[in-house]
This record gives structure tokens, sequence and C-alpha cells, in this order.
């Protein structure tokens, strides 16, 4: 890639998502490209940085080429280590403080839904069925490609046997392949995931008791990850807490 095409990336990226393209992952985001780049007409990744700007506006190439570049890896979490001392410390204490209404729970920058899912998995098995219809579960991500994921609720062999536990695979997912799993549908209703720029805050899905921002501003520029995080702030519910990592 040349020099031009990642300055260019690197603006696209910084502009559209907040995350800064380290100059040493030039390789790996040559690779996260060469799919749009060859599905738009363009030999390579200088050509479609070339030409980003003519595809505006519609089409917004810009910006699905700043999504193609992003992290998106994603994992279950471990309910033991993780989440429980969450749901002791924050869940489990809220829920017997508030009133019987909804408790809203937010995952900004849910990936492809593993975090959201493990987080239901974690409640399911811990609170009576009557609680967990209190729980008002909204998941975001910028990437359409992770939202889509997350909606099939579809893994690997390999992504389920990180962060989950055997028990918990055999009660909430089915065998869909030799390969894949299936979330349970009913756990899947439990979920809405949706579409969300964690840098566009009039667009939140609203306020909420407890916010997960899980390694997604630890790649944004200091200005971005301030502004996110000024954002996650004012979407929060008095008392409510945020539970950032990375
Ligand atoms: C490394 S993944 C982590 C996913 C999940 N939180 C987890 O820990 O498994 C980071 C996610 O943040 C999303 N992301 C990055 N910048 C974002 C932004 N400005 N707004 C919303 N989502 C963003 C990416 O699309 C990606 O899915």
């Amino acid at each position: 890639m040349r020099q031009e095409t990642f300055s260019v990336l690197q603006a696209l990226a910084e502009k559209h998502t907040g995350q800064f393209l380290h100059k040493n992952k030039q390789v790996l985001f040559a690779g996260r490209l060469t799919g749009l780049a060859f599905r738009t007409g363009h030999d390579s990744i200088d050509a479609l940085a070339r030409h980003i700007g003519d595809f505006r506006p519609g089409a917004n190439l810009e910006l699905e080429a700043a999504t193609a570049l992003l992290d998106r890896h994603s994992r279950f979490v471990s309910e033991r280590r993780e989440l429980a001392p969450l749901f002791e410390q924050v869940i489990a204490p809220a829920l017997a403080r508030t009133a019987p209404g909804p408790y809203r729970i937010w995952c900004a920058g849910c990936g492809s839904g593993q975090e959201a899912f493990s987080l239901l998995i974690l409640l399911n098995n811990v609170l009576p069925a009557e609680t967990v219809r209190r729980i008002d579960l909204v998941a975001t991500d910028i990437s359409e490609a992770a939202l889509m994921r997350a909606n099939a609720g579809l893994y690997s062999h390999f992504e389920v046997q990180v962060g989950l536990t055997a028990g918990n695979l055999i009660r909430y997912f089915t065998q869909a392949s030799e390969q894949r799993w299936q979330v349970s549908p009913a756990l899947s209703r439990q979920v809405q995931f949706q579409a969300h720029n964690l840098l566009s805050p009039e667009d939140a899905p609203g306020r909420f008791d407890l916010i997960l921002c899980r390694h997604v501003l630890g790649g944004m520029t200091p200005e971005h990850r301030a502004r996110a995080e000024q954002a996650l702030h004012r979407h929060l519910n008095p008392d409510g807490h945020i539970h950032l990592v990375g």
C-alpha cells in the first residue's frame, strides 16, 4: 500500500469511527479492504483509496471502507471470572434497589454479539424468569457485518470454545452443523441488535442503568475516546454504571 493510501485510510477511519490506524499494521488493514476494493471494481487498495471520494453522496463508500478497517474481534466473556463480579457488585444491588420496572443495559460496540449473549446467559442462570423479563438489553455496533453475525447468532466450533462452559453451550445453543452452533431463539429474543456510531450520541438508543463498552474505546484517538466516553455518560440513568474495558 502506498504512503498516500495509508494516510487517506487513516483519516477516513478517524473521521467516521474515531479509531486510530497504527502504521505497523498496514498489511492487516490492506487485507480487511481487499474484498471491498474488488467488489467496487478496483484492482488494488491504492486504486480504491484514489476514488473513494468519487462515490459520494449516496453510496457512502467512505463509511463502508472505514468500518471494513475496524478490528471486529469478539469473543464470549467468561461468566465466572469476568461477568460474575459485575453481576454481584452492580447488577444485583441495582435490581434489588430499583422499582420493579425495566432495568436497561446497553452493550456499546457489541461486535458479533458474543458479549451480549454471555451476559444474558449469566442473567438467565442466576435470576428467576420474572426478573430476567425486567431486563431490556440493547446491543449496538457501527459495523453492519458485525450486526448481521450477531442477529444470525451462529458461531464456529472454535468461537464457542472460548469463554463458554460446556454446560452453557448445551443449555443455550443447538448444533447447527458439524462446525457451527446456533444461539437458542429464547436467548436471541432477549436482545435487540441495532446500528449505532459512538461518535453520534444523538442517535443513542435511550438511557440506561448499565452500559458495557468493552475493547472499543482503547483503539480510538484520545480526542475521540474522550468524546465517546462523555456521550456514554450522558446516556446513563441516575445511579447508573459504566463498565469500560480496554
Ligand atoms: C474489538 S471489537 C469488540 C467487540 C465486543 N465489545 C467484545 O469485546 O467482544 C470492537 C467493536 O467496536 C466497534 N466499533 C469501533 N468503533 C466504533 C464506533 N465509533 N461506534 C460503534 N462501534 C464501534 C467495531 O465495529 C467492533 O465490532
